[in-house]
């Protein structure tokens, strides 16, 4: 049954629920994280005292103190060099954290979108999850990395702002207000930028469906000479793309003038009360110009905290997208129940199944009931409903309302490797990985021998093939299976399922790309599991399928006859007519 999803849920984390999240992924963050802290420390004790002792060096050649001018500037460059070394290592941690933490990021993501439901996939389309997976996922790498060079910069800085404190209370409260004002300039561009941010991310998951299906369909859209129309859809979709990006470089470009004024602006300002404390007597000439120097160091910082700010929100923004996948609270997730089966009987049970695409209903109250070891048929005019049904009953799909039930347990409280490890799907598209053909058999049965693989490839009449190919069983076979034909295809999907020996095995229009003599080499090898398992075919062809213990007749997603081969075409108009309409062909 489908699960609702829960209400209230959180959407959206800000940038540090998100870093919290994330570097919980990283093998011992914890070390790594306390190890930081320490340097940190260290790095922060140095950065404060540095500035502090460098301004006493000049203040003290003032009042002519060789001497000590000497041994503290010995001590500054002492620390200068440990600080420089401790930085070293600061850095080497973040990247350990940053890569780590990637790593098990992605990981995740990977992981959690292999147990997302397929029909959230079917809705939301190949390009969200494909952005997530590489886009998102690398955009958290690069603003780690900046996330990390910033927050050193700051800790190495930290200490010039102690210094302007002890040289002078006036100019320290200037260049806090000064540095607050770029900040602020910095903080609303980073704002605008961010909303269309978000609108460039939609465009961009569309620009990758778009390209997705260019790669997918590039055999069809050359035969139907298509090139042009999809060129022009995607043309503007790239577009689209193009304008965001650039609207984000025009307000980069319209805020730069303002962040610039304001920075000359503050200069001024600092000149001007400066010489107005000195001339006051409030402020030595010395102590002005050591306050001057740092202005910019004091700018900076806020400069820092400002990019810490926009990391954040890009932090925030690719970090939702990705755990509106790595969490169960945006796009659905499968939910298995916890009953566990080595091995099924295979006993099937439909019990007023009702199933919709997207609240248009496809199944609608559906009973059936296979006994374990029957070969059993399931016909009826393209796009009644076959293949959903057997989609529903690995539970690729949930059934709306009603109850599938195997060997009396609903499917609904069986555990994933019992409901999934114990049924075999023959699909009317298999799809066959860019691996070897040894990989691609390993697939259905990592544990399988050798000796096993090539009796499965045999039975489906697939070992010759492999046999006459260049590396045999090691011939890679390219995205999608590109190197073998049709027929060839649906033999090696055959053969992967045969291999997993399971005791349900369905087969979805699995010989409808043979040619004659293959298709009945097949037949037999089906035949040959006649008695031993229990098998679900969905055939057009209903020469192959006469001889099955029972036959479905499914008309517009309803039951409207089963029976023997004998007995329908006696008693049942619309399979008549299908038998006819066949042996005609
Ligand atoms: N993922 C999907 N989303 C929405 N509608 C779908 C989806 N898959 C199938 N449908 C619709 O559900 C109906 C049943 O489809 P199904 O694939 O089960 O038919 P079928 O009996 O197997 O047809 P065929 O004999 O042509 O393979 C069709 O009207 C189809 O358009
Ligand atoms: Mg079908």
């Amino acid at each position: 049954m489908k699960k609702s999803r829960t209400k209230g849920q959180k959407s959206g984390y800000n940038a540090y629920q998100i870093l919290h999240k994330s570097i919980q992924y990283c093998n011992n963050y914890r070390v790594l994280i306390v190890c930081s802290a320490i340097l940190c420390l260290v790095g922060v004790a140095v950065s404060v005292s540095v500035p502090i002792l460098t301004s006493q060096i000049i203040l003290r050649i003032t009042d002519g103190l060789m001497q000590q001018v000497i041994l503290t500037a010995l001590v500054v460059l002492l620390l200068n060099l440990f600080e420089n070394s401790m930085r070293l290592v600061r850095t080497l941690l973040f990247h350990k954290l940053q890569y780590g933490t990637l790593f098990g990021l992605q990981q995740a993501l990977v992981r959690e979108t292999l147990k997302m439901e397929v029909s959230e996939i079917d809705k939301n389309g190949t390009g969200k999850i494909i952005e997530r997976l590489t886009s998102d996922a690398d955009k958290i790498s690069s603003i780690f990395a900046d996330y990390a060079f910033w927050l050193i910069y700051l800790i190495s800085n930290i200490g010039v702002v102690f210094a302007v404190l002890v040289l002078s209370r006036e100019m320290f409260i200037l260049s806090i207000i000064i540095a607050t004002a770029c900040f602020w300039v910095s903080d609303i561009r980073i704002k605008n930028m961010n909303k269309v941010r978000k609108t460039l991310k939609v465009s961009r998951d569309e620009r990758s469906s778009m390209a997705i299906e260019i790669v997918r369909g590039i055999r069809d859209i050359k035969t139907l000479n298509a090139g042009d129309a999809i060129a022009r859809n995607v043309g503007k979709k790239i577009r689209e793309s193009a304008d965001y990006e650039d609207k984000i470089r025009k307000i980069g470009r319209r805020f730069q003038m303002i962040e610039y004024s304001t920075y000359n602006i503050s200069e001024f300002v600092f000149l001007a009360a400066g010489c107005a404390l000195c001339s006051n007597n409030m402020l030595t000439i010395p102590a002005f110009i050591i306050a001057y120097n740092y202005l910019n160091r004091i700018r900076d910082l806020f400069y820092g905290v400002a990019r810490i700010a926009e990391s954040n929100k890009e932090i925030s923004l690719s970090g939702n997208r990705i755990f509106e996948i790595v969490e169960d609270h945006t796009y659905r997730k499968e939910h298995f129940g916890t009953m566990k089966i080595d091995r099924l009987e295979g006993d099937i049970l439909f019990k007023h199944v009702s199933f919709s695409y997207s609240k248009k209903p496809i199944i609608k109250d559906l009973n059936m009931h296979i006994a374990p070891n029957e070969k059993v048929a399931i016909v009826g005019k393209s796009g009644s409903g076959k293949t959903t049904i057997m989609n529903l009953i690995t539970r690729i799909y949930d059934i709306d309302s009603g109850d599938i039930l195997i060997d009396g347990i609903s499917t609904r409280d069986l555990d994933r490797n019992s409901l999934r490890n114990n049924i075999s799907v023959v699909t009317q598209q298999p799809y066959i990985f860019n691996y070897s053909v040894k990989d691609n058999l390993l697939l259905a049965k990592p544990s399988a021998k050798m000796s096993e693989i090539r009796e499965a490839c045999r039975l489906a009449h697939i070992d010759d093939y492999i046999m006459s190919l260049p590396k045999k069983y090691n011939t890679i076979l390219g995205e999608g299976g590109v190197i073998l034909s049709g027929g060839q295809k649906q033999r090696l999907a055959i053969a992967r399922a045969l291999l997993m020996k399971t005791k349900i095995i369905l087969f979805d229009e699995a010989t409808s790309a043979l040619d004659n003599k293959t298709q009945s080499e097949i037949q037999d090898a089906i035949n040959e599991l006649k008695g031993g398992y229990t098998l679900i075919i969905v055939a057009h062809r209903l020469s192959t399928i006469i001889d099955s213990d029972k036959i479905f007749v499914i008309e517009e997603g309803r039951l409207i006859d089963s029976g023997t081969h004998y007995e329908l075409l006696r008693d049942c108009s619309l399979y008549r007519s299908l038998y006819n309409k066949d042996a005609k062909k």
